[in-house]
C-alpha cells in the first residue's frame, strides 16, 4: 500500500480469516483504503484503524475473532481515537449483537457493504457514533467491485459471483453471503485483461459455487453465458496462460465444463470438487443433491477428459447421525478417487442452520478419532501421488525466489504443488515465466525440479 493525500499519517492494520472470498475482499478493501490515503501496518499498536475480516464457517473460526478483540480492548482504552471494525461473515451473522457484546467496537460491516467503508469510517471517527452495515441486496451494486484487488506477482483472484443458494444443512455461508448474484462477463473479462496488462499470467475465478454462474440479462436479446461460456471467453484473453476456479459444486458441474478440461489448454488440470461425505444417507441429510456414485461418475468423466487431473476435496466428519458405516463409505470414496489434497473438518453446529437442530449429534471424541484416521490415510495417498510425479516433466509458473534459498527459484505446478529449482547459468528465468522441469525429488510439502534437454522455456 502506498501513502498519498491528506490522510498520509493514517495506518491500517488488517487481519483476514476464512476463505478466498474473504482474502479477496480484504485485497479490495486495501485498494480502497489506499485510494483515500491509508498505509498498511503489520503492527496493530501503531495503527489508527484495525480491521478484522472474519469467518464463521466453524465455531473455532468465530472464537478466534473474540479472543483477538479481547487483545485490542486495552489499545482502545489507551487511545480512544483508534477505530476498530469487524468485517465479513461474523459481522453479517451477528450484526448489532456484536456491538452489544463488544462495547469498544466502532463498526460492524457485512461482506456486501465493504465498498462503503470510506464513508463509514468518516461516520465513526470522532467517536460519537457506532455503525452496523449489514444490508443485503439481490443485485450487485454498481460500485461494489470498483476497487479491484491490487496485482502483486503473476497470480490473481477474481470474484465472478457472490452468495450461495444451496443451503446445505450444515452451512452458514448462504446466511452470511446472501443470495447468488453473478457479475457480468464483460466486466470480468475487462478486469482480467487489465491484470494481464500488469503482468498476471494465472487467474483463479472465485465464488462459493462457480458452476451456477448466471449473469443477469437486462434484455432477452443479450447472449446467454453460463460458467463454461465464461471460461471460454476468459481463455481468449491474450497473454493469460492459466485459468483456475474455485469452488465447484459437484451437482452443478456440467459435461460441457468437464469437456473443457480436455479441450482448453489454459484451463489448469486441477479441480477442487468438495464431496463432504461418501455416504448417500449423510449426503441426503446434508442436502448436497448428489449420491456418492453420481459424484464418482463425474470424477471418472473428469479423469477421462484430462489424464492425470489433480483433484482435491472437502470432507466433514462427525455430521449428526454419522455411523461407523457412513464413515467407512467416506474412507472407501477417498480410496477410489485418490485426491491429491483433502481439507477435512470436524462438523461444527452453526446457529440457524438446519443441521444444528438434528438430534444424534456425534460425540466429539468419535469425530476426532474419525478425523485422525481420515487425515492419516490421506497423507499417505497424497505422498504416493506426489512420488508418482518423480521423473515426469511438469510445467511450472515461476513465482519468485525459493523460500528456503534465495539463490533458487520457486514456482507452482498445475496441481498447485511448490517446485524449487536452480536457475540455469545463462538462462535468467523471470517471475511469470512458464518453464518445463523434470521432477527429481519429492518432499512432503514441495518438489524439486531441474532443467533437462526438454527443459526449454515455454514462454
Ligand atoms: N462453497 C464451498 C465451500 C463452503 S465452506 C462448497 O460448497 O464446497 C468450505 C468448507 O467448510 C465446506 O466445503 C465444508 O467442508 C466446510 N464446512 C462448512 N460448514 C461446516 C460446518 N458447519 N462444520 C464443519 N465444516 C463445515
Ligand atoms: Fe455452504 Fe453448500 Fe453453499 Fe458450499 S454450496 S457455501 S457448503 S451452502
Ligand atoms: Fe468463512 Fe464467510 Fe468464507 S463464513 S468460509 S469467510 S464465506
Amino acid at each position: 500500500m502506498q501513502s498519498s493525500g491528506s490522510y498520509a499519517s493514517k495506518r491500517v492494520y488488517i487481519e483476514t480469516f476464512g476463505c478466498q472470498m474473504n482474502e479477496n475482499d480484504s485485497d479490495r478493501v486495501r485498494s480502497l483504503l489506499t485510494s483515500i490515503g491509508y498505509v498498511e501496518t503489520q503492527v496493530p499498536e501503531n495503527s489508527e484503524l484495525i480491521l478484522l475480516n472474519t469467518c464463521t464457517v466453524r465455531d473455532k473460526a468465530e472464537q478466534k475473532v473474540y479472543s483477538l478483540l479481547g487483545r485490542f480492548r486495552k489499545l482502545k482504552s489507551e487511545r480512544p481515537s483508534l477505530v476498530i471494525a469487524v468485517l465479513g461473515c461474523v459481522a453479517q451473522q451477528q450484526g448489532v449483537e456484536l456491538l452489544k457484546r463488544v462495547p469498544f467496537l466502532d463498526m460492524v460491516v457485512g461482506p456486501q457493504n465493504l465498498h462503503r467503508l470510506g464513508d463509514l469510517i468518516e461516520t465513526v471517527k470522532d467517536g460519537s457514533e457506532r455503525v452496523v452495515a449489514t444490508e443485503q441486496s439481490e443485485t450487485i451494486e454498481a460500485d461494489e467491485y470498483t476497487a479491484p484487488a491490487s496485482v502483486d506477482g503473476p497470480k490473481a483472484f477474481v470474484p465472478i459471483m457472490r452468495g450461495c443458494n444451496n443451503f446445505c444443512s450444515y452451512c452458514i455461508v448462504p446466511y452470511t453471503r446472501g443470495r447468488e448474484v453473478s457479475r457480468g462477463a464483460a466486466e470480468i473479462v475487462g478486469e482480467i485483461s487489465g491484470m494481464v496488462f500488469r503482468g498476471v499470467k494465472e487467474v483463479t475465478l472465485i465464488g462459493q459455487n462457480v458452476n451456477s454462474y448466471a449473469p443477469f440479462r437486462p434484455r432477452e436479446t443479450e447472449p446467454y453465458t453460463d460458467f463454461a461460456g465464461l471460461l471460454e471467453e476468459v481463455a481468449c484473453i491474450d497473454g493469460l496462460e492459466r485459468i483456475r476456479f474455485v469452488t465447484s459444486h459437484p451437482k452443478d458441474i456440467s459435461k460441457r465444463l468437464i469437456r473443457l478440461f480436455g479441450s482448453e489448454p489454459k484451463i489448469v488440470s486441477s479441480l477442487h470438487l468438495p464431496v463432504q461425505s461418501g455416504s448417500d444417507r449423510i449426503l441426503e441429510l446434508m442436502g448436497r443433491g448428489y449420491t456418492a456414485s453420481e459424484y464418482l461418475s463425474k470424477v471418472k468423466l473428469l479423469k477421462n477428459a484430462s489424464r492425470g487431473i489433480s483433484l482435491s476435496s472437502d470432507i466433514i466428519v462427525g455430521f449428526p447421525g454419522e455411523t461407523d458405516k457412513d464413515f467407512a463409505a467416506t474412507m472407501a470414496l477417498i480410496e477410489e478417487v485418490r485426491y491429491d489434497n483433502l481439507f477435512s473438518f470436524k462438523y461444527s453446529p452453526r446457529p440457524g442452520t438446519r443441521a444444528a437442530l438434528f438430534e444424534e449429534q456425534v460425540e466429539a471424541e468419535v469425530a476426532s478419532e474419525r478425523l485422525q484416521i481420515l487425515q492419516k490415510r490421506q497423507r499417505e495417498i497424497s505422498a504416493e501421488n506426489s512420488m508418482a510425479l518423480k521423473g515426469s516433466y511438469i510445467e511450472v509458473l515461476v513465482e519468485g525466489p525459493s523460500k528456503g534459498d534465495s539463490e533458487e527459484k520457486s514456482g507452482r505446478t498445475p496441481c498447485n504443488r511448490v517446485v524449487n529449482f536452480s536457475d540455469l547459468p545463462d538462462f535468467n528465468v523471470e517471475v511469470g515465466d512458464l518453464v518445463e522441469l523434470l521432477i527429481t525429488d519429492v518432499y512432503p510439502n514441495s518438489l524439486r525440479g531441474t532443467y533437462h534437454e526438454r527443459g526449454l522455456l515455454c514462454s
